[in-house]
């Protein structure tokens, strides 16, 4: 399973106030209310919402290739960076993800 969206589109890169959006069009007010909730939650830990985002689609082994969108050259090392990641945030955070889909 490929996921070709890490960031949501955007709204978990840009945080969902810059960017409210998902899937490229307006995101539900659940949906931007949970992602509200992850922002304070990786800030806490000193981590970027963008490179949970991105650690957590990466650690799901049902996923095999993550790709990401961008428009500029300055993510690509921002993509890279191996923030590390505090196992505490992971239960947060998979609390407000939204429940996995059955495939
Ligand atoms: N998801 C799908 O259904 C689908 C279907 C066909 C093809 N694709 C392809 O898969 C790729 C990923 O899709 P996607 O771009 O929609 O999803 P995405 O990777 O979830 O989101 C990309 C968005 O995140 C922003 N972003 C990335 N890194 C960032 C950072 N460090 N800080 C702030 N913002 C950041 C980019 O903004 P900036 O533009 O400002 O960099 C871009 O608008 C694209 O090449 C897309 O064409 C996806």
């Amino acid at each position: 399973m490929l996921n070709a969206a890490p960031y949501g589109s955007g709204i978990l890169a840009k945080g969902p106030s810059a960017y409210p959006r998902y899937a490229y069009s307006e995101a539900d007010a659940d949906l931007v209310e949970r992602a509200g909730q992850m922002e304070p939650a990786c800030e806490y830990y000193g981590v970027p919402l963008a490179a949970a985002a991105l650690q957590f689609s990466l650690r799901d082994p049902r996923i095999t290739s993550t790709i990401i969108g961008m428009s500029k050259p300055e993510r690509i090392p921002q993509a890279l960076a191996a923030v590390p990641i505090p196992d505490a945030l992971w239960p947060e955070l998979d609390a407000l993800a939204a429940p996995p889909r059955e495939l």
